[in-house]
C-alpha cells in the first residue's frame, strides 16, 4: 500500500485535509480528485504555462510541484478568482472584451499569471509583460490580444479607482 500524507492546504480561500501520496503532483490533485480542472494539462513538464495556478498569489506551474510541496499553503485557481457581481475578476472581463481567448486551453493559465502580474505592479512595463507572456505558450497565438487585455484591466482599475 502507497504511504500516504496529510496535506493541510487552503485552496480558494477554503480549507481542506486530504491524504496525498508522496508522488501526487499538485495537478493531478487539483484536476482528478477535486475536479478543478482549469488548470489544464498541456506538456506535463513546465513547458507551457497552462497548468498555472497562483501559490501564495505567485503563479507557478501545478505540473511541476508535488501535492505535498503544498502544505499549509494558498492556493487560487481559475474556479476562485471570480470577485463581482456578474461572477467574473476584472481580467477575465479584459479577455473577454480584448477577444483574447480563442480555444480557451491556455486561457486559465495567462488569466491567473495577469492577476498576479496585476497585484504586483498596477501598470507594469512592457518588459515585465513580455516576462509573463513568456511563460504561456498559446497554440492559437492570441499574444497580442493577451497584451491588450492587460492594458484594459490596467485602465479599467484606474478608472474604478477613480470613481
Ligand atoms: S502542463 Fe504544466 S507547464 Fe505544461
Ligand atoms: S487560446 Fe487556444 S491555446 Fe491559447
Amino acid at each position: 500500500m502507497k504511504h500516504l500524507l496529510e496535506l493541510q492546504v487552503t485552496i480558494n480561500n477554503e480549507p481542506l485535509s486530504i491524504r496525498v501520496p508522496h508522488s501526487e503532483t499538485l495537478l493531478d490533485l487539483l484536476r482528478k480528485r477535486l475536479r478543478l480542472t482549469g488548470a489544464k494539462d498541456g506538456c506535463d513538464t513546465g513547458g507551457c504555462g497552462a497548468c498555472t495556478i497562483l501559490l501564495n498569489g505567485k503563479p507557478v506551474y501545478a505540473c511541476s510541484l508535488l501535492a505535498a510541496q503544498v502544505h499549509k499553503q494558498s492556493i487560487t485557481t481559475i474556479e476562485g478568482i471570480q470577485d463581482d457581481q456578474e461572477g467574473l475578476h476584472p481580467v477575465q472581463r479584459a479577455f473577454i472584451k480584448c477577444d483574447a481567448v480563442q480555444c480557451g486551453y491556455c486561457t486559465p493559465g495567462m488569466i491567473l499569471s495577469t492577476v498576479a502580474l496585476l497585484q504586483e505592479e498596477e501598470d507594469p512595463d512592457n518588459l515585465r509583460i513580455q516576462q509573463v507572456l513568456k511563460s504561456h505558450v498559446c497554440s492559437c497565438g492570441v499574444y497580442t490580444q493577451w497584451k491588450k487585455a492587460i492594458s484594459y484591466a490596467v485602465k479599467d482599475t484606474e478608472q474604478h479607482n477613480a470613481s
